[in-house]
């Protein structure tokens, strides 16, 4: 069988330990010859990359392994390069919060005014690294969970329409572990779902099990109780405490629409006041990132590196990562399995903007994926959407314009924003601390 390369762009992420210990476990699925580490800030990339030296020398030293900050060298003789840089690293994302709460609008790394500063910041740095990927591996596919994934995705579209990327969010895969969970089922994987929305804004309309059973009806009594609580403790990544309060808040987002289940990320549109009263402005998600994830993940791979070995570590595998094989197996091997994936509309929902980038179910193969389709949705999701996607639409026409004007419209038309007023202070302020990452705004 093919043995396969790849580069994780953004190698110094607090993610990468886990995803290369979940690719080690998968090599029967997926086998890897040679995996790279790329980023631009050497000295982050360097820790977690002496960390990862070790965990694959311990488990699979046959893999070539290296980290580098040269372009030429991370992108040359790869099949995929899986992205997920953040720009401007947890400082800016402290802005991004921080700066939108100060004004009394809610501050969230992709939601509102958060989302749309850091999607400004991103879209210049993803499109350079899909060229360098095309100029050193012409055949290679982008997989990006870069967020902002929907700006990013968007600005993919209008930008390289033709270039072999791939965007993909895994907050549905952590809700239906939850889902299988709270069903007594042993994976998400029983489940076969419908979905239409945009990332990190989209609804379940059916779940059911691989026998045809309909499981709507026990998932909305238990959601509606419980939010996406289950009994029992799922997953590593979300289980801080403002993790905890999104799950739970879910059970009031299904109030507005007994025929759906809802994305957690809803409650920032929908509930905006009810965030913003339930955020502590001096300390953000960025803050509780910072002093747990980063600390843990960074303190780890030092100790790694000085020890040689990584024996008990408590590292741990990203279990719910293995979508990232799937989704790489599938081009590789033309499973056509059927995955949430962020893609053109053109048709898939009926009554919705043909050129909006939606999430909704697709077979994916050797060629892309193949959408299935929803047909018409009803009005309120559609004007929900609608809004919505104008704001990240406009979001990337001002960074390709660098219109100041029209970034002033994108944060005004957020639903997180309450008028045209706060939106032009929160922009200047969000001007302000971007100078180094945002185009210079006319
Ligand atoms: P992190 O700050 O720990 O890591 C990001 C890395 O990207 C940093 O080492 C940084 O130096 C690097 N980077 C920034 N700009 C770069 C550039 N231009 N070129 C190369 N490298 C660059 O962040 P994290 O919390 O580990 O998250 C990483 C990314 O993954 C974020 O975008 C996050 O939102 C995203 N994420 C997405 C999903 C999803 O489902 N789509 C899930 C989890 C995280
Ligand atoms: C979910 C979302 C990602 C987001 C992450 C934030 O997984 O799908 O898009 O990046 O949560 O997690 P964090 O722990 O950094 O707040
Ligand atoms: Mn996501």
């Amino acid at each position: 069988m093919k043995k396969f390369s790849i580069v994780i762009a953004g190698g110094g992420s607090t993610f990468t330990p886990g995803i290369i210990l979940m690719l080690l476990e998968n090599l029967e699925r997926f086998p890897i010859r040679k995996i790279k580490l790329y980023d631009n800030d050497e000295n982050r990339q360097m820790i977690i990359g002496e960390g990862c030296k070790i965990l694959i020398k311990d488990k699979n030293p046959e893999i070539e392994f290296e980290y580098t900050t040269n372009p030429e060298v991370a992108f040359s003789d790869v099949d995929f390069v899986m992205a997920h840089i953040r720009v401007g690293k947890y400082p800016m994302r402290e802005l991004d919060e921080k700066i939108p709460l100060k004004h009394g609008v809610v501050g969230q790394e992709t939601c509102g005014p958060g989302g749309i500063a850091y999607g400004m910041r991103s879209i210049g740095p993803i499109i350079e690294m899909i060229d360098y990927m095309e100029k050193y591996s012409p055949k290679a596919w982008f997989l990006n969970y870069s967020n902002p994934a929907a700006i990013v995705a968007e600005a993919t579209r209008r930008l390289k329409p033709n270039s072999n990327v791939l965007n993909i969010c895994d907050m549905p895969i952590g809700t239906e572990t939850r889902m299988a969970k709270i069903l007594g089922l042993s994976s998400r994987k029983e489940l076969v779902v419908r979905y239409y929305g945009l990332n990190h804004f989209g609804w379940w309309t059916d779940v059911r099990n691989k026998d045809g059973e309909d499981l709507m009806p026990k998932l909305k009594e238990y959601i509606s109780q419980f939010g996406y609580l289950p009994p029992e403790v799922v997953d590593k990544q979300h289980m801080d405490p403002s993790w905890i309060e999104t799950h739970k808040k879910a059970r009031d987002i299904v109030k507005l629409d007994p025929n759906t289940l809802p994305n957690t990320y809803l409650k920032y549109y929908l509930f905006p006041d009810y965030v913003v009263e339930h955020s502590n402005k001096n300390y953000t998600r960025a803050n509780e990132v910072i002093d747990g994830r980063e600390k843990h993940v960074f303190g780890e791979c030092k100790r790694i590196a000085m020890e040689k070995t990584s024996k008990n570590t408590t590292l741990h595998v990203d279990v719910h990562a293995s979508y990232i094989v799937d989704l790489a197996r599938a081009i590789a091997f033309n499973t056509k399995e059927r995955m949430l994936l962020i893609v053109e509309n053109n048709g898939i929902i009926n009554n919705f903007d043909s050129t909006a980038m939606v999430e909704v179910p697709c077979l994916l193969g050797s060629n892309g994926p193949e959408p299935l389709k929803i047909g018409n949705i009803p009005q309120f999701q559609k004007g929900l959407m609608e809004q919505q996607v104008s704001v990240e639409k406009l979001t990337v026409e001002a960074w390709i314009e660098k219109s100041y004007l029209k970034l002033w419209q994108a944060l005004t038309l957020s639903k997180t924003v309450p008028s045209a007023t706060v939106a032009k202070k929160i922009l200047d302020d969000l001007i302000e601390v971007n100078k180094e990452f945002w185009p210079n705004l006319k």
